[in-house]
């Protein structure tokens, strides 16, 4: 680990600033802001601090099936890797340690899942 003065992610509330701060981004992102137009964000917002808590701090608060929630979007792999930019760049910018690492690898690795599920990877 390279050393540093920034500090993991490590509390609901570091969810929280990691989960506002990405959306942030994504809501002046031209190709990923149109994709967002009619979500309810502090009704959304919530949702994914309970599934980033589930993944990163074992809290279980998300139940539900992420997946599902992406079939009928406009999306295809340039999405998702804008979409893996902006959050590893969020992360980076805030913290740093094992947690935050696991954070960019869990994000990676089930973008990864979904555009194969989606039918994206040739
Ligand atoms: C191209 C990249 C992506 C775009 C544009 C995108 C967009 C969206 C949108 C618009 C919603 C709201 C859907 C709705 O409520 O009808 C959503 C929900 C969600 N997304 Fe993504 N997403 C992307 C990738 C990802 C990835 C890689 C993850 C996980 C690492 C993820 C996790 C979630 C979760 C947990 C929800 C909440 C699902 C629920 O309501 O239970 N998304 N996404």
């Amino acid at each position: 680990m390279i050393a540093t003065d920034m500090k993991d992610i490590a509390t609901r509330a570091d969810i929280e600033l990691l989960v506002n701060a990405f959306y942030e981004k994504v809501m002046k992102d031209e190709l990923l802001a149109p994709v967002f137009q009619h979500i309810d964000l502090p009704h959304h917002l919530p949702v994914l601090y309970n599934f980033w808590a589930s993944v990163l701090l074992g809290d279980q608060s998300y139940k539900s099936n992420p997946f599902a929630k992406h079939i009928h979007l406009p999306i295809d792999t340039k999405h998702f890797d804008r979409w893996l930019s902006l959050f590893t760049g969020t992360v980076d910018e805030h913290f740093a340690g094992d947690k935050a690492e696991e954070a960019k690898q869990r994000a990676l690795s089930i973008a990864g899942i979904f555009q194969h599920k989606l039918g994206l990877l040739k």
